[in-house]
């Protein structure tokens, strides 16, 4: 055992005889001294050899990330180091055991590191002892039993769900797993506990939660992993106020409990339609201004080619004023502006630069008065700000300005980190129609309720209803998402109907549940939240692998074990079912 940990001594400790443990960080030897940092879990204490040392020899000889165990006597140092929480003392080593010795490790461990992510990811278990993950790793811990703490409170029940099962549509593709028992049939890995967590309201149990595992193959962002870990919940007898005031106290806990931040406002409501139409998309980042501005009733009229034609199409031109921008942006970071909108599918990226006296710009010579006017107006533009204005498509429009006012308020510096701004996203769309398969889709999951002002028109009308849909979000990241639900069968199967669900496909992958639905079920509704982006704002970190002890690569490799790998032949036969024997044989 040891006595402390290598964050613990101070000046009051002076005189004390200790044992400390740990990982060699760092040894220099001046010639007659010799020091050596040993790092463990908590932090960092120096043990120094003095000249007449009999172990300075032995001390001389270790290498980084050696495994030793010292005994001795804590000193004031005579050259304090005030960065660190031990800075002050030293330990007067008189016992040095070597508990192993280790391999040159392939990068620095130490919170900069040299290493590319990808010798991070194969030596993962090197990467970890780095102390800014150990601290990732620790906070991650903190918010998790923080969470239980609070949902037990709330006396809800923890109740695991199986991890081989069948489909749970929530958008992406499934993970599947061959049945070596039934030849040539699949489970799928949950993408969410998603019906299980409405049956076990069906069961009765009025309050669930789990921690859950999810598994969903899509393409890979700095927020999205394969494999992920959802705050998920779900209760009976409520409507959206409750489920929405429960999350919020449950976030409200956690943010106090383990960081210390107080929130005491209700969280921001904004509607879907609003956050689209003010922020360009459904996770507004509210940290700042900066809002799309609709230019197309000021130029209905207008001579310049290229928006008459945007127009024409029924297309949308909107515009974001940057305070100040003009002198800031030289054309060079204007034509790099312009790449940021085409990679949201914008052909391009119109200006103007307004001083006291005039307006410049690519397109400036293009607009009447009246419509520069106009534009100053609905911007409300002045002096020194620079005008960014998208034309195309609704969606491309929205999207492309959506990212480039957070690409701007990055450069400009508008985004503070300390800024916690949770918001609701309410009353969401219950249908989204896609083009190109020429169907309905559900943009929430299809065992979403309708409102009940939508309830008689929805299979009519299904554009225009609403759903009992929310997303929690903050500083620009859906944190988390829910519904209250369909607890009654038929409504769940006028649901797939207008999805074009044959009734057959209805019966193979949904009939449990419509079936379970018509047992008498509670009206229920819940949401979950993505737990790893949690742990991300918290532990302020854009990239979702700092806060995963394991995570894959984002061609959802995992680089240590070499997941996913060919299998053996004697393996893969298990899976496959013979071909039966013909009657000649
Ligand atoms: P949804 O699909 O919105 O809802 O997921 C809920 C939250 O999970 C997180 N999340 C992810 N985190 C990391 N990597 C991923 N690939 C990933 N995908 C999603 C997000 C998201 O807000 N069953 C419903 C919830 C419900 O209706 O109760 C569901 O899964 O933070």
């Amino acid at each position: 055992m040891y006595t402390h940990h290598n964050n613990a001594l101070t000046m009051n400790d002076v005189g004390t005889k200790v044992k400390l443990k740990g990982f060699v960080a760092k040894r220099r030897d001046l010639g007659n001294l010799v020091f050596v940092d040993l790092r463990d879990t908590e932090g960092i204490t120096q043990l120094a050899f003095d000249p007449d040392n009999d172990l300075k020899s032995i001390a001389s000889a270790l290498k980084n990330e050696y495994v030793v165990e010292a005994e001795g006597t804590v000193r004031e140092r005579s050259s304090k180091n005030p960065n660190l929480k031990t800075g002050d003392i030293e330990i007067d080593v008189n016992k040095l055991r070597v508990l192993n010795t280790a391999k040159q490790p392939p990068m620095l461990i130490q919170d900069e590191t040299d290493a590319l992510e990808d010798t991070r990811l194969k030596y993962r278990y090197l990467d970890l002892r780095r102390p800014v993950l150990q601290k990732m790793m620790k906070l991650r811990h903190h918010m998790m039993q923080s969470v239980r703490s609070f949902l037990n409170q709330e006396q809800f029940l923890e109740i695991e769900t199986p991890i081989l099962t069948a489909s749970t549509p929530e958008g992406a593709r499934d993970y599947v797993v061959p049945s070596r028992v039934h030849k040539g049939e699949y489970y799928a890995l949950p993408q969410s506990p998603q019906i299980f967590k409405q049956l076990l309201m069906v069961s009765g149990f009025e309050r669930y939660y789990q921690i859950a595992k999810c598994f969903r193959d899509e393409d890979l962002r700095s927020d999205r992993q394969p494999e992920f870990t959802q705050i998920d919940m779900e209760m009976s007898f409520v409507n959206q106020e409750t489920v929405l005031n429960v999350s919020e106290r449950l976030i409200k806990h956690v943010m106090k409990d383990v960081a210390g931040v107080t929130l005491t406002e209700p969280f921001k409501r904004m509607t879907y339609h609003d956050a689209l139409r003010d922020y360009g998309t459904d996770k507004p980042d509210t940290r700042f201004e900066m809002k799309l501005k609709n230019l197309n009733p000021i130029l209905t009229d207008t001579d310049f080619k290229v928006f008459r034609g945007i127009l024409k199409d029924n297309g949308s031109i909107q515009a974001i004023n940057v305070k100040g921008g003009a002198k800031a942006y030289s054309r060079k970071n204007i034509d790099q502006l312009t790449e940021e909108v085409k990679k949201h599918g914008a052909k391009g990226l119109s200006f103007i630069k307004l001083t006291e006296t005039e307006a410049t710009g690519s397109i400036v010579k293009f607009l009447s008065d009246k419509e520069l006017v106009g534009i100053k107006t609905i911007t409300e533009a002045e002096a020194g700000d620079l005008i960014l204005i998208v034309a195309s498509s609704l969606a491309v429009t929205r999207q492309s300005l959506g990212h480039l006012r957070r690409v701007v308020a990055k450069q400009q510096n508008l985004i503070n980190d300390d800024v916690y701004d949770y918001t609701w996203v309410v009353d969401w769309p219950l249908f989204e129609y896609d083009d190109e398969t020429e169907r309905y889709y559900a943009l929430h999951h299809p065992f979403t309720r309708v409102q009940d002002a939508d309830k008689s028109t929805f299979i009519d009308k299904p554009d225009e209803a609403l759903a009992y849909a929310y997303d929690l979000v903050v500083q620009g990241q859906e944190l988390g998402g829910g519904s209250m639900r369909i607890h009654e069968a038929m409504m769940q199967t006028s649901v797939f109907d207008v999805l074009g669900l044959s009734k057959e496909e209805q019966q193979t992958r949904f009939g449990f549940l419509t079936d379970a639905l018509a047992y008498g079920t509670p009206p229920h509704g819940g949401i979950a939240f993505g737990f790893d982006r949690f742990v991300m704002i918290l532990g302020k970190t854009s990239n979702i692998r700092d806060v995963i002890a394991f995570p894959k690569t984002s061609s959802a490799q995992c680089l240590m074990t070499g997941a996913p790998s060919p299998i053996s032949k004697a393996q893969l036969d298990e899976f496959i079912a013979k071909p039966k024997p013909s009657k000649d044989e």
